[in-house]
């Protein structure tokens, strides 16, 4: 954090961060607050990105496993220790195994994972397991992924109980949502220096050995198919997770499963997102002609400096999006009033743009954190340490690339309402893998209305929109999500059905 006082920095990050106060969630604050601090390491000439990847070519992997952090007749106690009873306030009938609990990924320095496993209701032995990450970088799979937006549960407005979500995601997979890196949420380091060399390629390497000795202890998911999603930043640790699995699965006795990948609104050029972050405005409507090509013309977005009439420029387009939630320009915003009190701007069925007060409440009671087998501490949404990330490439091209030509299926899908990681960024960033087409762009469905469109090209890479959602996608429209899911896991694109 120690470059972040460049004046441009302030300058900067004053502007959403004042808008995102009133009215996103800290989650996707967050995303915002990392992009404009690479910007302002990169113009103090403190260069940070170092690809983990070289020429193409396979990952570098720097750590070696760390498979034996625990004998392995413990396995079966640890797990029978993770089981969770019951969690406070949940409703009656829930007819699924859940468990929580840590995976220690660095005994030395006494580095450990929070994980939260939720299991299909039916069938789940023929059900694949799916990791979920959320992103940030800093932000909790628990807080955000498991609470607001695909998990099991909702957190009512009483702090205290919770209610079931129809469009769960364990409806079609066994899930486990992670806390990752080391810092986030329950996970933690016994180092704190552990947290000034956070970055994604310790993330990525992290969350390998996370997996392995997950599977340990629960050896019935070992020959599982697996799936890995999440959003956002993630379209940084989902490539490289994969990768890292590729490469193991080459050169260790471990073999893990992996059979695709899944990342909605994902952060994967910075240039590119943020020139099209102000296009997509532009082009809704928000900012004005002159504001924007203003900004066309004097932003280069290409990780040299701003340059003060950028600056200008971009402040310029503040005033006419402050009081939108840039993570969905259509969606309600959530209003503290003079009481204190939280309540929605106006209704839209299913989703409480408040409901990070009410999540927070519940993962910081005490009974919550017990039944949970976490360690007793403040949990918070999105931890800001890991705002000098390091490691961050500015592009994942060649990691995805990397993926498709070892034949690794990606899906991508946006909510079209986004500007932050806007679907027209997703667009340029995957025009530039050079793939053709198999399917071409066609709407998809859900049975009475068109849901998105889609593409599909070689290899299986697939990008998809859904419409109406914003960067959180599962807690937008969640049953456009789970029909995404479900044609994901079958590896068949979502159906065309006239309405
Ligand atoms: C961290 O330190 C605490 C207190 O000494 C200890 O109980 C815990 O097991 C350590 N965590 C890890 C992952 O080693
Ligand atoms: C829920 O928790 C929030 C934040 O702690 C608090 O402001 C609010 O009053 C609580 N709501 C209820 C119904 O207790
Ligand atoms: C696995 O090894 C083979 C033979 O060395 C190589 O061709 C292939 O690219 C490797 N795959 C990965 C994912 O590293
Ligand atoms: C960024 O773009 C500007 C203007 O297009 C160009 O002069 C500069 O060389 C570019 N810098 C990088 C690092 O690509
Ligand atoms: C707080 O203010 C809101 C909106 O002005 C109002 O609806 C609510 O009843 C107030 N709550 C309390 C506890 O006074
Ligand atoms: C795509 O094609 C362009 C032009 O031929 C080339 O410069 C670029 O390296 C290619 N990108 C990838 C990821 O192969």
């Amino acid at each position: 954090m120690g470059t972040i006082t460049t004046a441009g920095f302030h300058f900067l990050f004053l502007i959403p961060t004042i808008a995102l106060h009133a009215h996103a969630s800290s989650q996707e604050a967050h995303l915002t607050e990392f992009l404009l601090s690479r910007k302002s390491r990169s113009s103090s000439g403190n260069t940070i990105s170092h690809p983990t990847f070289h020429g193409g070519s396979v990952p570098v992997i720097t750590n070696s496993l760390r498979t034996d952090e625990y004998p392995s007749s413990d396995h079966r106690t640890l797990k029978a220790a993770d089981k969770i009873s019951a969690l406070p306030g949940q409703p009656d009938g829930v007819d699924f195994g859940q468990y929580a609990g840590y995976i220690t990924v660095d005994g030395h320095n006494g580095r450990a994972l929070f994980y939260y496993f939720v299991e299909a209701p039916s069938d789940k032995a023929a059900k694949p397991l799916l990791l979920w990450l959320n992103g940030g970088p800093g932000c909790s799979s628990l807080g955000f992924g498991a609470m607001r937006e695909l998990g099991p549960f909702r957190v009512n407005r009483d702090n205290q109980t919770l209610s079931r979500n129809k469009h769960a995601w364990n409806n079609e997979a066994n899930i486990i949502f992670l806390e990752s890196p080391a810092g986030v949420g329950f996970s933690y380091s016994n180092t704190s220096s552990d947290y000034d060399r956070m970055g994604d390629p310790l993330t990525a390497e992290d969350t390998y050995t996370f997996l392995v000795n997950w599977l340990e202890r629960f050896p019935e998911y070992k020959a599982r198919a697996l799936y890995i999603a999440g959003e956002s930043y993630v379209g940084h640790y989902v490539p490289q997770l994969a990768a890292t699995i590729l490469a193991h699965n080459n050169n260790t006795g471990v073999m893990l499963n992996l059979k695709g990948i899944l990342v909605g609104n994902p952060l994967l050029d910075v240039a590119k997102n943020k020139r099209r972050r102000y296009e997509y405005l532009w082009n809704h409507g928000v900012i004005s002609d002159e504001v924007w090509a203003d900004i066309s013309s004097h932003c280069s977005f290409n990780g040299s400096s701003y340059g003060g009439m950028c600056h200008e420029a971009i402040s310029k387009s503040y005033y006419t999006h402050r009081d939108l939630d840039m993570y969905n320009i259509y969606s309600p915003t959530c209003i503290t009033s003079d009481n204190g009190s939280c309540y929605s701007s106006s209704q839209l069925p299913g989703y409480d743009p408040c409901g990070e007060v009410t999540t927070f409440a519940y993962l910081n009671r005490p009974a919550v954190q017990r039944a949970l087998h976490a360690r007793e501490t403040k949990w918070r949404g999105c931890n800001r340490i890991f705002i000098g990330f390091k490691d961050s490439p500015d592009t994942m091209v060649p990691t995805l690339k990397w993926l498709i030509d070892h034949g690794l299926p990606i899906w991508l899908f946006s909510g079209d309402f986004d500007s932050i990681c806007p679907f027209t960024g997703t667009r340029y960033t995957v025009r530039d893998l050079n793939l053709s087409v198999i399917e071409p762009w066609r709407p998809w469905t859900t049975g009475h209305e068109v849901g998105g469109y889609v593409q599909q090209y070689m290899g299986g890479f697939t990008f998809a929109t859904v419409r109406g959602a914003g960067h959180t996608v599962p807690a937008l429209q969640p049953e456009r999500a789970l029909i995404l899911l479900r044609s994901f896991l079958k590896g068949i694109l979502p159906p065309y059905k006239k309405a």
